[in-house]
């Protein structure tokens, strides 16, 4: 592994605080390898500057993604469907280095620790891409509200962390999240979006998540927090998004990788995974109930690559 364990005082610092930035968790050669697999997904950045029109996915452009919407202001913070327009979900094509990210040692260290639990899920797996200029990316002071059924918990075990691991690096000119500490918003319903003329104290308090690529953003359900502008001329910003909450919370979800499961990208990664990774995303362990030596005979079959004898071995006798 490439990078670092988080140290005890950024563990507590999100269990605290409500956010945290690790600086270089990922190392950064090993982010490098992986973003070859973006070009599947998203044009470069000089190819996007060169004519943007003609690089926005088909299907994706301003008109399309604001039907159904109201009219939003040109300019300040708003939600605008544009902002989400370059996305792609879990798993990815290529040489399997990007997907592999979302189960990196570093990371899954980080998230037990958090939510002090081994019972974990990986309920959110995506990247995205923000080039200077393709939209207004300004947002105003919100939760994420769109992870969970009910609002916000933030003690354990019903806390749940959300992440941005940098595949660029991210500064002033390059849209870093603007985040509040739990106690600099002391009282405001997590229910609610701030706009800066109603709450202009909250919008003081917050603070830049700038870092190098490799660094990982970590924040609670409960953060106020809001997407800012890129300024950089010909810019861009590369993320990969991937959330964990503990085991068993129906009510907290985003991604369904049920939904992937005959994905060549996805059988390149159970095939190149442990059973520990695979259980992240609630492929069952060796021992549980479910297994028998038919159904480890028919997962060879669906997976002919992954090495099933931990499943075998712990069959019962
Ligand atoms: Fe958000």
């Amino acid at each position: 592994m490439g990078g670092r364990f988080a140290r005890d005082e950024e563990v507590a610092a999100w269990q605290q605080d409500g956010w945290a930035l690790l600086d270089g968790l990922v190392d950064i050669d090993e982010i490098d390898a992986a973003i070859a697999d973006l070009r599947y997904v998203f044009p470069s950045p000089e190819k996007f500057h060169a004519d943007p029109e003609a690089h926005r996915p088909p299907g994706r452009g301003d008109a399309e993604l604001r039907r159904g919407y109201p009219e939003m202001p040109v300019t300040g913070p708003a939600f605008r469907p544009e902002q989400h327009r370059f996305r792609a979900e879990f798993p990815f094509y290529g040489s399997g280095r990007l997907s592999r990210l979302c189960v990196h040692p570093a990371i899954v260290d980080f998230m037990e620790r958090a939510l002090d639990t081994i019972e974990l899920r990986v309920y959110q797996a995506q990247v995205s891409a923000k080039y200077t200029g393709d939209a207004n990316f300004e947002q105003p002071m919100h939760t994420d509200r769109n992870h969970s059924v009910l609002p916000a918990r933030m003690e354990p075990p019903w806390w749940h962390v959300e992440s941005f691991l940098y595949l660029t690096d991210v500064d002033e000119g390059t849209a870093p999240t603007h985040l509040v500490s739990r106690k600099d918003a002391a009282d405001r319903s997590t229910n609610s979006i701030f706009m800066p003329a109603r709450d202009p104290e909250l919008y003081a308090r917050e603070r830049a998540a700038a870092g190098r690529r490799g660094s990982l953003l970590v924040y609670g359900p409960d953060v106020f927090h809001r997407g800012v502008d890129l300024t950089r001329p010909g810019g861009h910003r590369y993320l990969l998004n991937v959330s964990y909450k503990v085991a068993g919370q129906d009510w907290i979800g985003f991604h369904a990788v049920q939904s992937q499961a005959t994905h060549p990208a996805w059988v390149q990664f159970v095939e190149g995974s442990t059973p520990r990774e695979l259980e992240l995303f609630g492929f069952p362990p060796p021992g549980h109930p479910i297994w028998t030596a038919a159904l480890v005979d028919a997962t060879t079959e669906k997976y002919p690559k992954l090495d099933v004898e931990p499943w075998r071995r712990a069959l019962p006798r």
